[in-house]
């Protein structure tokens, strides 16, 4: 007799590690008990305790349903990790980009393919980088993180004692990590595991630049291209509407700026509404000053609260710069453009537009070093300079930056108080500003390539004697 009848496996091996005993010629498992008769009841004893495995973590949000495209970042992201040296206890790759550019869904899909070669678990945390409150705290996440690998901590308030149990627990085990919306190196780095080896993914829309001392790699996510963002449209929408009209899928996906949360937005909205053509849905995102309006699924997704959001956290003289220069009517713009337009001198205007490049609230070509906002975050910028600019300040805005030519840079110099004044020896300067400019054109395309700007001449510039 057995308790579980004669032949039948008692368990799972792997939870219960009794040898099997030899009864009647055969094999059981687990306690057993031969004999001819039994009076009475029969009692086991439990044996030795069943060993009470915790399941390995598997925290990785869930794989993206309507995965599109992304083929040539995932060529990228697993060159890099195939360029790791095999030696290094964790490859961190941090994965950058603007709002609703598909960073955590790119990290997600990658990491679910690689995850069979770190057996030891997948955990995931969201620091809450871009949220109005201060970004999560290391203790919370690493208490959660040890919980998960079954090493709880004895004194949960004690960062440093966290930091240690975290690296104790992580010794040796091949773990994936994905710290998702990171507001800073400082809040990834606290929460890097020892290694064994493990792989780590920080995304963030900032540029945790100072992960390059822990050996991180960079990679930094731009918008889908135009036929994966025209098919996850379609998929959005989930019927034939964007492959009867591919012509007016692609134009979604235009006006879109290809921003995967944008085309998920724009297919959302309209799921419910089949009758509504792919062309009239364009239409209906033709118009720009209605366009994140209509990008908006109520109460759940917005373009537009997702650009706020990153908006919400720069320093006030970015959030002015952010503003000011994307009134400048040409679609891609130097520093000095944008310092004409803020009234500040060009190395301050420099700084600021890097602070607006490291948020991925403005892209900068490194060849030519010109900058270029994203259509829909233009958009966002522009409606935040019409509500909290004034119309003066604006209208300024024009009459510095209009017909900006290099000439015209050091007129609009001349006007920056207080930062720089024209050297006597530069002979005369005509001002710009003595005709009544016109307003910036939001149609001109690129005539900032047409008088492509030249740096200020040094001779033209005498800096006050306290700046030299
Ligand atoms: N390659 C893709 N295929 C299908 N859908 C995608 C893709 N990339 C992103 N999405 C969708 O776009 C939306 C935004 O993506 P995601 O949340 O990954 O962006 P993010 O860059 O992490 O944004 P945030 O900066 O707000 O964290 C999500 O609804 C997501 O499902
Ligand atoms: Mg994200």
């Amino acid at each position: 007799m057995t308790p579980q009848g004669h032949g039948e496996p008692a368990a799972d091996a792997d939870t219960v590690p009794w040898q099997g005993s030899e009864i009647s010629g055969g094999t059981v498992l687990g306690p057993a008990v031969q004999a001819r008769d039994i009076h009475g009841d029969v009692y086991l004893g439990t044996g030795p305790p069943t060993p009470f495995r915790m399941p390995v973590p598997a925290q990785l949000p869930p794989e993206p349903a309507l995965f599109t495209g992304r083929s040539r970042e995932l060529a990228t992201l697993n060159g890099l990790l195939a360029g790791e040296d095999p030696a290094r206890p964790v490859t961190i790759i941090a994965l950058t980009g603007m709002p609703g550019v598909g960073k955590t869904t790119l990290a997600t899909w990658w990491l679910r393919q690689v995850r069979s070669n770190y057996p030891d678990g997948e955990l995931f945390a969201d620091l809450g980088g871009h949220m109005r409150d201060a970004p999560v705290g290391p203790g919370e996440i690493l208490a959660a993180f040890l919980r998960a690998l079954n090493a709880p901590p004895s004194r949960p308030g004690d960062l440093e004692e966290l930091a240690g149990a975290w690296r104790t627990a992580t010794t040796g085990r091949r773990l994936i990590v994905l710290l998702d919306n990171a507001a800073s190196a400082a809040q990834a780095r606290a929460l890097l595991p020892a290694g064994g080896p493990s792989l780590v993914v920080v995304t963030s829309r900032c540029t945790p630049s100072a992960l390059a001392l822990d050996g991180a790699r960079f990679t930094r996510l731009g918008p889908l291209d135009e036929p994966a963002a025209a098919g996850l449209f379609g998929l959005v929408l989930g019927d034939d509407r964007a492959a009867a009209d591919p012509g007016a899928a692609r134009a979604v996906a235009r006006l879109c700026g290809c921003l995967p949360l944008a085309v998920c937005v724009a297919g959302a909205r309209h799921a419910l509404s089949p009758w509504r053509t792919a062309a009239q849905i364009a239409g209906e995102l033709a118009s720009e000053q209605h366009r994140l309006a209509s990008l908006t699924v109520p109460g759940d997704l917005s373009v537009r609260a997702a650009f706020d959001s990153s908006c919400q956290r720069l320093p006030p003289d970015a959030a002015r710069m952010y503003r000011l220069a994307s009134l400048l009517p040409a679609g891609e713009f130097s520093a000095e453009q944008a310092a004409a337009a803020a009234a500040t001198d060009p190395h301050q205007a420099a700084c600021l537009l890097d602070l607006l490049t490291e948020a991925s609230l403005l892209d900068e070509e490194p060849a030519s070093r010109r900058y270029r906002f994203h259509p829909l975050i233009r958009l966002h910028a522009r409606g935040q300079a019409k509500d909290i600019e004034p119309a003066a300040e604006r209208e300024a805005v024009a009459a510095r930056c209009t017909g900006w030519r290099p000439q015209a840079a050091v007129a609009g110099l001349a006007v920056i108080p207080g930062s720089y004044r024209l050297s006597s020896s530069a002979g005369p300067v005509t001002r710009t500003r003595s005709r009544a400019p016109p307003r910036p054109s939001v149609t001109s395309r690129h005539p900032a390539r047409r008088s492509a700007p030249q740096p200020v001449p040094d001779r033209l510039i005498r800096r006050r004697p306290a700046e030299r």
